[in-house]
């Protein structure tokens, strides 16, 4: 805004002119009755507004433009009054809506929560975490601030900091008369062996979106992703084109339980944009994300680097959201001896059989413009959702695969040369049945039913799984290792595609997965002297 003074003034100007019409210039006779009010040009050659004349309609008499400011005035002091007393007359509200976010430093917490206020202007209730090691001893307060848009909820939102590592906290918000339960969370420990990972997206409040979320209580998770289309508040079907705000609050309380214990990280979807006057307010202002960009963001998470675009804004070339994402990437693949792993989430999928069609399938604008970058910067995974369904691609760029190693654990993938694909839009909003047939060559697997997937990771592995709502079976499974870079990038002929494409290293997958579990210089040592071993066995016996 004060940017744009400067240039908005010599514009402005004269306009204003001729709204001060009826003030008086400091060189005119003060009688209106005598001196009828002159033109402004007359009176103002090179004129210069004066600071202590206000703006009033042209033609007016001196008396009517002192009764205008008045009745201004008295507006504006009722307005003030009211303001005060409805604020005296509001009680703070009981907390809801509990969730964790994270800013990717392990000895930290965000901790955010709701209250449904009695109005949106006003936020009266307190910003208060108390927490501590022991549930009934909460011996511990931090404060925060609070955020509203244009509906009665308002969110609070406290950073705990200098937690100690490896330790389960309880922790209850609010303040005064009204906290909420108590919840907890675990802190990660200082040097995890592995962390395990949530990845969902296209959930909703339906009841396939409540089985997904009591499906997903039962694992443990260090932290949660969702790939956008949250609440489906937008699509609430109240008739006038701005959704129900009212949605956010049930998804939030639905989801309190699985929030509240593990951070969660949203990237934004379509539904996350409302007519106006709400637009993407409603995400802005409920969840928190790290930086000054609500769209883009990125963080450490130990050996990810995670990073959250908007298949939403402009992602073309020349975009600030393509110019901050090259550059995140670029400083996240310097940096893969510290934090191997490179994971990018967002809503629209680059790759997607879906065949539902009306704005579902492949996004080719949004892989045109970006598929580059994740390519470049040999980014591991990318967990999309939009479409409803669950999907994973072979490693792929501009539709070649670069390997199609099945990725079991017997014949995973070695840094592949390029991304691995998931579509994860099956959390519960309606399932979509259309496929594209023949499934494209890029297309792994794929398969039509509600569920959830979820990854751990180690420094050297990532082992991704979905899994089935209907009876919690492992509906796909899949390995990346990064250890050994044996898996050369290729392009594989479409028509051999599909077709078995053994490793070589059959024999060194299980080790792996064994070393896993070893810790990390243990797990190299063993590895060189493996690899060292099989080089000279392979001389031997060619
Ligand atoms: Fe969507």
């Amino acid at each position: 805004m004060t940017k744009n003074v400067g240039t908005l003034i010599p514009s402005a100007l004269p306009s204003i002119q001729t709204r001060f019409t009826c003030g008086y210039h400091p060189d005119t006779p003060k009688n209106p009755a005598n001196n009828p009010i002159p033109s402004t040009q007359s009176i103002i050659p090179n004129y210069s507004i004066p600071k202590n004349i206000l703006p009033c309609k042209k033609n007016y008499t001196r008396l009517s433009c002192v009764k205008s400011v008045k009745r201004i005035l008295y507006g504006l002091v009722l307005f003030a009054i009211s303001i005060i007393v409805l604020n005296f007359g509001v009680e703070a509200a009981p907390p809801e809506q509990v969730h964790l976010a994270t800013n990717g430093i392990p000895g930290e917490m965000i901790v955010q929560w709701g209250t449904e206020e009695d109005t949106s202007a006003f936020c009266s209730s307190e910003n208060n975490v108390q927490y501590g090691i022991r549930e009934s001893d909460l011996n511990q307060t931090k404060s925060g601030n609070s955020d509203m848009y244009l509906w009665t909820t308002c969110t609070h939102t406290v950073t705990l900091t200098e937690l100690t590592l490896n330790t389960t906290y309880y922790y209850r918000v609010g303040g005064g008369d009204e906290w909420s339960d108590v919840f907890s969370f675990n802190t990660l420990s200082e040097e995890p062996e592995k962390i395990t990972i949530g990845a969902i997206a296209d959930h909703g409040t339906s009841s396939n979106a409540q089985e997904t979320t009591s499906n997903m209580e039962k694992e443990i998770f260090d932290l949660v992703i969702h790939a956008g289309d949250i609440s489906y508040a937008n699509g609430a079907g109240s008739g006038n084109g701005i959704g129900d705000q009212s949605v956010w609050d049930e998804y939030q309380n639905q989801i309190e339980g699985l929030t509240s214990k593990y951070p969660h990280m949203y990237a934004p979807g379509n539904h996350e944009e409302d007519s106006e006057p709400y637009g993407f307010d409603a995400y802005e202002s409920r969840f928190y994300t790290p930086g000054t960009n609500a769209f883009w963001y990125s963080f450490e998470f130990e050996f990810i680097h995670f990073v959250s675009i908007s298949s939403e804004h402009d992602y073309e070339p020349g975009s600030s959201q393509y110019t901050w994402l090259k550059n995140d990437l670029e400083d996240a693949n310097n940096n893969r001896e510290n934090v191997p792993w490179v994971v990018v989430f967002a809503h629209r999928p680059m790759y997607s059989s879906n065949g539902d069609g009306d704005g579902h399938g492949s996004e080719i604008e949004f892989r045109e413009a970006m598929e580059g970058l994740l390519y470049e910067y040999q980014v591991d995974l990318a967990v999309w959702g939009h479409d409803h369904h669950y999907e994973r691609t072979y490693p792929v760029f501009e539709e070649q695969v670069y390997s199609n190693n099945s990725g079991s654990a017997s014949e995973p993938y070695y840094k592949p040369g390029a991304t691995i694909h998931i579509v994860a839009g099956n959390a519960g909003r309606s399932i979509y049945d259309g496929l594209e047939e023949p499934k494209p060559i890029w297309s792994a697997y794929r398969e039509i039913s509600y569920g959830y997937t979820m990854f751990e990771a180690t420094k050297t592995s990532i082992n991704y799984k979905f899994i089935r709502n209907s009876d919690g079976s492992i509906g796909d499974e899949f390995w990346i290792i990064n250890t050994i870079d044996t898996e050369k990038p290729i392009i594989i002929p479409n028509e051999n595609n599909n077709s078995v494409n053994k490793t070589e290293d059959d024999g060194i997958v299980e080790q792996i997965k064994e070393l896993n579990h070893m810790s990390a210089p243990l797990t190299i040592l063993v590895i060189a002297t493996t690899a060292i071993f099989n080089l000279n066995f392979r001389k031997k016996t060619v």
